[in-house]
């Protein structure tokens, strides 16, 4: 296993997906890690994360000096790379000139993480400090314009250190690099699958559950989804699923989960049919957030209900990820590891006492894919967009009615089949059709119109922290424009949203 330590860097999940691309298992671990729990972990190898601080700032983040002396091989990173020659006894200094963005890196020879690669190429810097003279034992293995020192090495310690980032994209070389300090530094081992993860998850759930009873929620999204399939496995029909058709669904969700899970798997899933009851709480309801606190209190009424009429249910299972476990302030709170507190069981009474079944809770999303497509779940599901919980509600603007909905739905429909058939989907992050509260002039048939107005959402991100507006060919607007004012009743008018976030935001409200 690696250990990346967070010293608060906005990349360390994405240095921990780099070690997990090569099939290496990779925990992020707090700074605050005390010696003996990392001994405990018994990692292979370690590597320090950037951060946003500098070395010689109040309260800069620092991990037990001990690390040094376990003879562990370590990689330090940016401000990782700082720490490790600060404690050392180098010195590192605030640099003339502060490098952010593109370098031409020159390499020495004898580096392994440089190995078989060109003399030179570019790396991606973002650096005030950088270090001025190295701890005994250490070497000098790169340099650019600005930065005469940056990398490092200490070879008899296996201690290595880049100033620049090689988890990020733009470093050439820099997936290279992780993988030669994976497997010609620490020598790792290639034992993480998703066929291996998923043994060990389903008896690990075995264990834990037992004979007893398990319930959980199906949004129709991926990751319930792969969850329950998991569980399922583990404790057949014990899971007892509670899907809330709130009406605020798109078109057929109900019908592809229902083909996704239930063809398949047998797994016992309540449908509960609460239409009403949410477009009844909705009815003359414009403001946002209003909306979410009605649904979100509705959805927890509907579900406790359910949940309440299975006997004897001891556990809960959610599809909760890596990333909603681990959190790292950057930039500016500093570093702060924080495991969130998961005590808010989906809202239910505290007397029901459930115990949570978190099985997805080391994976990151694009693992889950591969571990649904592992588990047989077909592919329309596994590669679903993200869906906001409070749903249509939110795209539409507005008054929330069953006939609104359902023009809102055709046209999302028609949006998502035009872009599957471009074969965009799964490089967009999200798409789909806002209906706006505006009616506007047209003109069909030689007939004067007076209808509602669509607006086309489509974004590319990699979080949706932030998001740009994706550009869509000119040709397929024009289709999807067509076929909705064709085909959608009481629609005469397409919009293309081309606003990035920030400053808007993905969702419409
Ligand atoms: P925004 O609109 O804030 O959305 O840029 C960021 C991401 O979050 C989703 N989203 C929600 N998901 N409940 C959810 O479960 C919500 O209330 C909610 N609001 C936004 C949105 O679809 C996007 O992926």
């Amino acid at each position: 296993m690696i250990i990346v330590i967070d010293f608060g860097s906005q990349f360390n999940q994405l240095i921990a997906r780099r070690v997990r691309e090569n099939n290496v298992y990779c925990q992020v671990e707090p700074a605050d890690i005390s010696l003996e729990k990392l001994k405990e972990l018994s990692p292979t190898g370690i590597i320090l994360s950037g951060g946003p601080s500098s070395i010689y700032e109040e309260n800069s983040p620092t991990i037990d000096a001990g690390i040094f002396d376990l003879n562990v091989p370590i990689l330090g990173i940016c401000y990782g790379m700082h720490y490790m020659v600060h404690t050392l006894g180098g010195t590192i200094k605030q640099a003339g000139k502060k490098e952010y963005g593109f370098a031409e890196l020159r390499i020495n020879p004898g580096n392994p993480l440089f190995k078989e690669m060109d003399d030179s190429f570019q790396c991606w810097m973002s650096h005030g400090d950088s270090a001025k003279t190295l701890p005994q034992g250490f070497e000098i293995t790169a340099q650019t314009d600005n930065t005469p020192i940056a990398a490092i090495a200490d070879y008899s310690r296996k201690l290595f250190g880049l100033q620049f980032h090689p988890e990020v994209e733009h470093s050439i070389n820099g997936a290279a690099m992780i993988r030669h300090f994976l497997f010609d530094v620490c020598g790792c081992d290639q034992n993480w699958t998703m066929k291996s993860f998923s043994e060990g998850a389903i008896a690990q759930i075995k264990d834990a559950v037992g004979d007893k009873k398990v319930i959980m929620g199906l949004s129709g999204g991926v990751d319930s989804s792969v969850a329950a399939t998991l569980i399922h496995k583990a404790v057949g029909k014990n899971l007892h699923c509670i899907f809330v058709d709130n009406g605020l669904l798109r078109l057929n969700e109900k019908a592809q989960l229902e083909v996704s899970l239930l063809a398949n798997l047998d797994m016992n899933i309540k449908f509960v049919d609460a239409q009403e009851k949410f477009l009844t709480a909705l009815a003359g309801v414009t403001d946002p957030e209003k909306k979410r606190k009605i649904i979100g209190k509705l959805f927890i009424e509907v579900f406790d209900a359910e949940a309440k009429k299975v006997e004897g249910a001891q556990f809960l299972g959610q599809g909760t990820l890596y990333p909603d476990i681990i959190e790292s302030k950057s930039a500016f709170g500093g570093p702060t590891s924080i495991i969130k507190s998961h005590h808010n069981v989906g809202g239910l009474p505290e007397e029901m006492n459930l115990k949570l079944v978190e099985p997805l809770q080391l994976l990151f999303k694009d693992e889950v894919r591969k571990l649904g497509l592992e588990l047989g779940i077909n592919e329309g599901l596994v590669w679903r967009q993200p869906f906001p919980g409070p749903g249509l509600a939110i795209r539409i603007l507005g008054d929330i009615t069953k006939e609104r909905l359902d023009v809102l739905r055709k046209a999302d429909d028609i949006l998502i089949q035009e872009i599957k058939q471009a074969g965009l989907y799964r490089k967009l992050w999200q798409s789909f059709a806002v209906l706006l509260p505006i009616k506007s002039v047209g003109v069909m048939g030689d007939k004067r119109t007076f209808a509602n107005c669509v607006a086309i959402r489509a974004v590319t991100s990699n979080d949706a922290m932030t998001a740009d507006w994706a550009k869509l060919p000119h040709d397929l607007l024009g289709k999807i424009s067509n076929r909705i004012i064709n085909e959608v009743d009481k629609v005469n008018r397409v919009v293309f949203d081309i606003t990035s976030k920030p400053p808007g935001t993905i969702e419409w409200e």
